[in-house]
Parts: structure tokens; C-alpha cells; sequence
């Protein structure tokens, strides 16, 4: 672990094939579409006029769901290849996102964008705070770029069911023999690291933000080409906060 730095994990993140990204274009994957995106939009509630940072935004492909809707959004996102996609994609098929080239940990002033000043309604960090090494400094800058009363939103791969759909196949149940400790889980794309679900909670509260919901959404038996594990176990941790 001591060896990763935010800088690294930006530049690996950052090489992912531009095929992945158009194959995430519209919805994301799989995961995403059928378990993320329909918790995240309904803790969103209506976005309509409200001011949205997507933070570590990727592709840009749930910045363009919330433009979408009606929201003003700024995406922030630092790996060079998903930046390029998402800037490409507002260049191309305009809906009035801005994008920022920036780690989190290290945020340019947002109120030098135009009309904009640096605080939103609502934040939502979607399966970023497990790929960023200073994920506490992250999680910092996403609570401080809330307006009083704003809305957190993350998502993270669940701490107690990582890699969950693998050990699914390989053992019909899920195993693990490692959980307290923090440790990095090599992926095609990027590092992620795990920590204890603790972890997180215990952050959000150190940052003063008060719980509103946890999700830990499964896939309804019915769903076309229904992935088992994810019927049983949850992949994913959804958790909405809310500032002073
Ligand atoms: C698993 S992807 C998720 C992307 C997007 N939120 C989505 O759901 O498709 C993780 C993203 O976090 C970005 N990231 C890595 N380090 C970051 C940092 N320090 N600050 C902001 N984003 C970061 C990566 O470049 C990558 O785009």
C-alpha cells in the first residue's frame, strides 16, 4: 500500500482503452445499470436546476444522466484517456457540462469557472474513494464543496463482498480471508483498495455529515441474464449523507 500514490493510481486509471469507455458510454456496465444508477438517481431525487459535481466522473457517462435531467453539473476527473472521452463527448454532443482536469486532493478554485462558484447541491462519488490512495483527503473535498444542508452521495464495491461475482464462479459462494486491513485489489483498469466498511462510515461522520441512507442493492431474480451472486449477496454500498 505505502508505495501508491494518488499520482500513480491517476496515470494508470488513465490509459483505460478508449473502446471500454464507449462500451460504458451510455449507462456504465452491466453492475452499473442494474444496480447503481437506479439507487443513485433515486437519492438524487428530482436534479432538475440543482448544481451537481460528479466527482471522479470518468467517461462523463453519469454526468451526461444528470444533464440529462436537468441538472448543472461539473465533472471532475484527472486520468488523461477518460477526460479526453468525456470532454470529447460535451464537444460533440453538447448539454452545458463542465469538466475539470484535477485529483480531488488538489482542486483548482471552481468559482474561476464561469457563473460558477464553488459549492453545490448535491455531490455524488461513484466508485472513486476505493481507487484514490489519500481517499480520506478525497471524501474531505467532496464534503467541502457542499452548500450547508447539500447532498453526499458515494459508492464503493462493498467492503465485506469484494470481487464478489469471481469467487461466486469459482466457489458457488462467497469466500474471503482478508477484511480488517487495507490492502490493494489489482484490476484490468486500475488499482482499487479495500478497507473496512468502518472506514468509510467513520469518515463521514468525522466530517461532520449526518447519515440519511444505506443501500445494498440486489438484482431481482427476473433481471435478463441475471448474474446469481448478485441476486444473493450485495456488490455494491451506496450511502447518501447530508451536511450541518
Ligand atoms: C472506477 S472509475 C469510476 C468512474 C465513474 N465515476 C463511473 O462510475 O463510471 C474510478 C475513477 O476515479 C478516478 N480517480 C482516480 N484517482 C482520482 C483522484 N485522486 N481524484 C478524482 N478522481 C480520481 C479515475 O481516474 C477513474 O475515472
Amino acid at each position: 500500500m505505502s508505495e501508491w500514490t494518488n499520482e500513480r493510481a491517476i496515470e494508470r486509471w488513465g490509459t483505460m482503452p478508449r473502446k471500454l469507455l464507449e462500451d460504458m458510454a451510455h449507462d456504465g456496465d452491466y453492475a452499473k445499470r442494474h444496480l447503481v444508477n437506479p439507487v443513485l438517481l433515486r437519492l438524487l431525487g428530482d436534479v432538475a436546476g440543482r448544481r451537481i459535481l460528479d466527482a471522479g466522473c470518468g467517461g462523463g457517462y453519469l454526468s451526461r444522466m444528470l444533464a440529462a435531467r436537468g441538472a448543472e453539473v461539473v465533472g471532475v476527473e484527472p486520468g488523461r484517456s477518460l477526460f479526453e472521452f468525456a470532454a470529447e463527448r460535451e464537444a460533440t454532443a453538447p448539454q452545458g457540462i463542465r469538466y475539470v482536469r484535477a485529483d480531488l486532493c488538489d482542486l483548482p478554485d471552481l468559482c474561476d469557472l464561469p457563473d460558477l462558484c464553488d459549492r453545490f447541491d448535491a455531490v455524488v462519488s461513484s466508485m472513486v474513494l476505493p481507487v484514490i490512495p489519500d481517499w480520506t483527503g478525497a471524501m474531505r473535498a467532496c464534503v467541502e464543496h457542499l452548500r450547508p444542508g447539500g447532498l453526499f452521495v458515494f459508492t464503493v464495491n462493498h467492503p465485506c463482498f469484494e470481487q464478489l461475482a469471481p469467487t461466486w464462479r469459482a466457489h458457488g459462494e462467497y469466500r474471503t480471508r482478508r477484511y480488517l486491513a487495507e490492502y490493494e485489489i489489482p484490476g484490468p483498469s486500475g488499482a482499487n483498495f479495500h478497507r473496512p466498511l468502518s472506514a468509510y462510515l467513520n469518515q463521514l461522520a468525522a466530517l461532520g455529515c449526518r447519515l440519511t441512507e444505506v443501500a445494498e442493492p440486489g438484482l431481482p431474480p427476473e433481471t435478463p441474464d441475471a448474474v446469481e451472486a448478485y441476486i444473493h449477496l450485495p456488490n455494491f454500498l451506496i450511502v447518501a449523507a447530508t451536511t450541518a
